[in-house]
């Protein structure tokens, strides 16, 4: 038994909404140019005290309570996260605790949006390789918490919540190819300068707002347009399929015009594509499994579909995966 399936899925997303129009009112913005340029209109957004390990625990119960698993046949505790409670411990070590798993192994990955891509990836040749049979990944933000509200190009952009799956070891293979990539030469293109030990917090630098979110808007489009074409066709290549093979494409949630773009390129008519942006805007590592817990709950998806996941962020990074539906 070398393969892999995803028993249960999860999500879980804070119940306050920061709509365009609560936005207008504090921003040089409005409804129009947020929903024709991004196709957003809410964000979900973290209580003061709810961190990105609340949002994990929620998502993790859901999905446990949906594929009817207990906790204790969870092997291994994985958060994709670029928002984790703190800098250290692991968000994910905090995540299995909770969960009354303590003593199992837990870890975080920080890929930015391309963090569930790495995760599945990850997580599934931990179990095709005998090490775990099941394992809980989680992909979690809460981004509302380093975006600077006063920044018109950002603070319209990021929303919070967290979606969960686990994976398990199954004698039929859903896990088909993946296709991963990473480029740091300019990390600073989408980044939080302030905080690590590069730019440790100063006086300074808080006062020049290096707690916050940055992002080269425009040149992370066209990298994110170009990279979501090339990795989905590598990723459909090396698993021996066709463009027309496809059921799903389940993209990161960053801009609808991205997605539409890459999508037309790829021949996906609308009706394939998963798309949920207009909720919860980008909230990065979590945005992808939202969207399969959200597709799979309205009976989208079913047992022998062919779905593309396919992410890129921060790093840069990038990443598709195909997976066929068990
Ligand atoms: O998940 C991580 C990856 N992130 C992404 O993939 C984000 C990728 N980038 C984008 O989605 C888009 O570049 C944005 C949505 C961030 C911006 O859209 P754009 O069409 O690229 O706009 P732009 O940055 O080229 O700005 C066009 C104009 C500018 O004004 P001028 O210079 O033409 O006078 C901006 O100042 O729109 C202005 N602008 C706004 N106007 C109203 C920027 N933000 C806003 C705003 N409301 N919120």
């Amino acid at each position: 038994m070398n393969g892999v399936k995803i028993s249960a899925v999860g999500h879980y997303a804070p119940a306050a909404i920061l709509t365009n129009e609560d936005l207008e009112k504090t921003l040089d913005t409005s409804d129009e140019w947020i929903t024709t340029r991004t196709g957003m209109k809410r964000r979900h957004i973290a209580a003061p005290d709810q961190a990105t390990s609340d949002l994990c625990i929620a998502a993790a119960r859901d999905a446990l309570q949906n594929g009817k698993i207990a906790t204790a046949d969870i092997d291994c505790f994985i958060v994709a996260t670029s928002t984790p409670d703190y800098p250290f411990p692991a968000t994910a070590c905090i995540v299995a605790a909770q969960l009354g798993a303590t003593g199992k192994p837990a870890f975080d990955m920080e890929i930015a949006c391309s963090g569930f891509i790495y995760g599945l990836t990850m997580a599934s040749g931990l179990i095709r390789a005998g090490i775990y049979s099941r394992v809980m990944l989680i992909g979690a933000e809460s981004l509302s918490k380093i975006v600077d509200r006063t920044d018109r190009s950002t603070a319209i952009l990021f929303g919070d919540g967290a979606g969960a799956v686990v994976l398990e070891a199954s004698a039929e293979n859903s896990f088909l190819s993946s296709e991963l990539g990473a480029d740091g030469r300019r990390p600073e293109m989408l980044c939080l300068l302030g905080g690590g030990s590069r730019r440790p917090f100063t006086a300074e630098s808080l006062a020049a707002g290096e707690q916050y979110l940055r992002m080269e808007g425009r040149e992370i489009f066209k990298f994110a347009v170009t990279k979501m074409i090339e990795s989905t066709g590598i990723a459909l290549r090396n698993a021996g399929l066709q463009k027309s093979d496809v059921n799903w494409l389940i993209p990161h949630q960053a801009n609808r015009r991205i997605i539409d773009a890459a999508a037309k390129y790829l021949d996906m008519p609308d009706d394939k594509v998963i798309v949920n942006i207009e909720e919860y805007g980008n909230t990065s590592a979590a945005s992808i499994p939202i969207a399969l817990s959200e597709a799979l709950h309205a009976g989208r998806i079913k047992a022998g579909d062919i779905i593309v996941f396919v992410g890129f962020g921060g790093g840069l990074s990038w990443g598709a995966v195909t997976w066929r539906w068990a």
